[in-house]
C-alpha cells in the first residue's frame, strides 16, 4: 500500500476519534449539569430534624443551622398558607438567615413580618417566597426545602444559593 492511500485512513480514525471525544465531553457537560440542577434542591443534602409540628403554634420562631454549622436558618409559622409551606395550612416556612447582600444574618421582626438585615435594612417577605421587598439585596433568601415525617418537621434541601457560596453543600 503506497503512502496516499494510508493517509485517508488515518484521517478517518483521527475524525472518528475526535467525534468520540466531543460526544464524552458533551454527554460530561450533560450530566455535570443534572446534578448541580438537582443538588439546588434536595439531593445531597442532609434531613434535619427542627422541630415538632405539635410544638410549632402560630407566630413561632425557631432558629437553626442548614445544611451545616456555618449556615445560620429559621423556621416561622406564618397565619397564612405561603408558596412552599407545609404543615396543615401550608404555613410552616424557613429560610436561610444570610442576608444575599453581604452576608449579614436577617432576623424576624413579628411586628412588621419581616425578615430583616440589621447591615444594611434589607427587608424580605417570609410569606412571599423570602422575596425582597426593600434594601440593597439583589435577590430573595434561599428557602430551605421542609418535610414533614411522622410530625416531625424536617429540613430536607435549599432553593436557592445560600450567600457566598458556589455550591450549597460544602
Ligand atoms: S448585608 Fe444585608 S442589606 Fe447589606
Amino acid at each position: 500500500m503506497s503512502k496516499g492511500a494510508k493517509k485517508p485512513g488515518l484521517s478517518v480514525d483521527r475524525r472518528q476519534l475526535l467525534s468520540m471525544g466531543a460526544a464524552v465531553g458533551a454527554a460530561g457537560l450533560a450530566a455535570s449539569k443534572g446534578i448541580s440542577q438537582s443538588a439546588a434542591q434536595t439531593s445531597g443534602f442532609p434531613t434535619v430534624q427542627v422541630a415538632q409540628l405539635s410544638d410549632l403554634a402560630v407566630g413561632a420562631e425557631i432558629e437553626f443551622d442548614y445544611p451545616d454549622a456555618d449556615s445560620p436558618a429559621v423556621l416561622l409559622r406564618l397565619d397564612g398558607p405561603v408558596e412552599g409551606g407545609i404543615g396543615p395550612d401550608q404555613t410552616i416556612v424557613a429560610y436561610s438567615r444570610l442576608c444575599t447582600h453581604k452576608g449579614c444574618p436577617v432576623n424576624y421582626n413579628a411586628a412588621h413580618r419581616m425578615l430583616i438585615c440589621p447591615c444594611h435594612w434589607s427587608s424580605f417577605d417570609p410569606a412571599k417566597k423570602g422575596r425582597m421587598i426593600i434594601g440593597q439585596a439583589s435577590q430573595g433568601l434561599p428557602q430551605i426545602t421542609l418535610r414533614l415525617t411522622n410530625g416531625a418537621v424536617e429540613a430536607v434541601g435549599v432553593e436557592g444559593l445560600i450567600y457566598g457560596r458556589q455550591q450549597n453543600i460544602l
